[in-house]
């Protein structure tokens, strides 16, 4: 392989894989005005229509570069504030009031994303060029299936490569260390051997002989997009309801920031049951939580940026090592694709 293409591969990772959908922000970011988003190796322009669906573009009049997001929606449209060009959620420029029937006029002309709202979240399409229709985003079911599971979306801004809180979700051991101190991880043994099985969708990360004790598995799968999964158990004082379920993705903001969304769920009928555990969620358990993730931030965001270039890996990293060389394989195939395509 030469040097360009270890490089192109590298940026890929870097950046976020194409043709595959992420998180792109809280569905409560956009409200009545367009926002400027960096992600994924791109600035996007993105607004909810009159209609409350929500578009994308790229952040880039394609008059003279004004950023979009600073003009005024016009429904599908957003209306450049500098000399007025109208672009729509398609990417195609519908008026130029200032020079009509000019070759701008009418031609697809900014790059379009696609976006679909769900779980309290917006998803993004990152597309590797415009499409008209994106593939499906079969989200698991925790995330989609409201009569069985009951959810609260937790998101932050770390100041880390999204690839580290990857690597520390596929990481189950570091429960029993980093913390070792909380209400759900106390239990279990310190020396565990793992084993790794293909999922249809992925792969799952799984200590031998301990279940429900501790942060004992991890998955890791792709269904149109990226997520990772766990389950801890809860103690008795966590109410009625099954362990505590935490879907991940992770979206690339730049080299060293990240929107990290963990999907807090819990298989819990609706009624009592569920109003019970959503009342000591707020009241106790979300406290608890936060001090859990804290102990990650805190760690992830001081791993030093090249920390993977001085490793010495030990049996519990195999999952850490399955994901990095999927995401690899992944990003060294659509780098090659393209080749071949000129
Ligand atoms: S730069 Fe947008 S209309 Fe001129
Ligand atoms: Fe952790």
């Amino acid at each position: 392989m030469s040097h360009d293409q270890q490089d192109a591969v590298a940026r890929r990772l870097e950046q976020g894989l194409k043709d595959r959908w992420y998180a792109l922000c809280p569905s409560s970011f956009i409200r009545e005005k367009p926002v400027s988003l960096d992600r994924l190796g791109t600035n996007l322009a993105v607004w909810r229509g009159t209609d409350g669906k929500v578009h994308a573009l790229e952040d880039r009049c394609p008059h003279r570069g004004a950023k979009l997001s600073q003009g005024t929606i016009l429904n599908d449209t957003l209306k450049c504030p500098y000399h007025g060009v109208e672009v729509r959620c398609d990417g195609v420029a519908t008026s130029v009031p200032a020079s009509p029937g000019c070759k701008l006029e009418g031609s697809r002309s900014t790059f379009n994303y696609h976006v679909m709202e769900a779980a309290d979240t917006l998803f993004v399409y990152n597309a590797s060029k415009p499409v008209d229709a994106p593939p499906p985003f079969h989200l698991p079911p925790e995330l989609g299936d409201d009569t069985r599971f009951s959810r609260f979306l937790c998101y932050v801004e770390w100041k880390c490569d999204y690839r580290y809180v990857l690597d520390n979700v596929l990481d189950p051991m570091h429960g029993t260390f980093l913390h070792k101190q909380s209400h759900s991880m106390f239990q279990g043994g310190t020396q565990m051997k793992f084993g790794i099985e293909a999922t249809e969708t992925g792969f799952l990360f799984a200590k031998e002989g301990q279940r429900d004790v501790n942060f004992d598995w991890s998955e890791f799968a792709d269904t149109g997009g990226q997520w990772v999964k766990l389950e801890i158990p809860y103690p008795k004082t966590g109410g009625p309801g099954g362990g505590f379920i935490i879907i991940g993705m992770v979206t690339p903001i730049s080299p060293q920031l990240c929107g990290v969304y963990f999907w807090r769920v819990r298989k819990v009928a609706p009624g009592w049951e569920r109003d019970t555990w959503r009342f000591l969620y707020r009241d106790r358990l979300e406290a608890r939580h936060w001090h859990v993730l804290e102990q990650d931030r805190v760690l992830l965001e001081d791993l030093a940026p090249d920390a993977s270039e001085h490793e010495h890996l030990y049996d519990h990293d195999m999952g850490v090592v399955r994901l990095r060389r999927v995401m690899r394989n992944m990003a060294q195939e659509q780098v090659d694709a393209e080749k071949a395509a000129g």
